[in-house]
């Protein structure tokens, strides 16, 4: 497998402002949630990482889950909109207080159709905290309550974020080089 570096032109956020940054969003949950049965709701796969980092740095006792949702086809790296519940919950949601995780948001349909889904299953509150914000990309109208970073229309990985499925473990976020975003796939 060839290595990260030859894809990176450059670090976007590195681990530092990262982890400084979910400090922060762990403080600011824990502050609202204080006297509230939450649940995070990570979507998979990308938001692993950023869960993990989020749970320990939260002071409020909360449990998770998870949910597989796909937005984009094989190998593709455009939003197509057609979104696609592939792993669902196993708790039920009804009267807790529910924060979905995302690692980003791009053109938002995927947490607008997440959000759609379960408001019908009746939670006591539903909130989005998403690390990475694509906001010129919006498509749909989707309300975000935690935002760790606002971010250019670049093509990212790391931390969580794929590319063609690798390298989702590198602790920061990096732009991929635009000579080598063809040449992965
Ligand atoms: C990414 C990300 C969001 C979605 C955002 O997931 O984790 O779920 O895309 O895009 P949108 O706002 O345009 O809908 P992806 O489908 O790449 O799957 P992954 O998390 O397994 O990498």
């Amino acid at each position: 497998m060839r290595d990260y570096r030859e894809f990176l032109e450059s670090v976007l956020i590195s681990e530092q402002e990262l982890q400084r940054r979910i400090r922060e969003l762990g403080a600011e949950i824990s502050r609202d949630y204080q006297d509230s049965d939450l649940l995070l709701i990570c979507i998979l796969r990308g938001g692993v990482l950023f869960l993990a980092d989020l749970m320990r740095s939260l002071t409020v006792p909360h449990s998770v889950d998870f949910m597989a949702v796909s937005s984009y086809g094989k190998g593709a790296r455009e939003s197509k909109g057609n979104v696609r519940i592939s792993l669902d919950l196993t708790t039920s949601i009804e009267g807790r207080h529910v924060l979905l995780v995302e690692d980003i948001i791009d053109s938002g349909n995927t947490i607008a159709s997440v959000l759609e889904l379960l408001s019908t299953r009746r939670p006591a509150s539903l909130r989005v905290c998403t690390l990475l914000d694509k906001a010129e990309r919006r498509e749909a109208v989707v309300p975000i309550h935690y935002r760790g970073f606002t971010i250019p229309n670049k093509f990212v990985f790391g931390y969580g974020l794929d590319l063609d499925e690798y390298y989702r473990n590198l602790p920061f976020i990096g732009v991929v080089h635009p000579d080598k975003y063809l040449q992965t796939g």
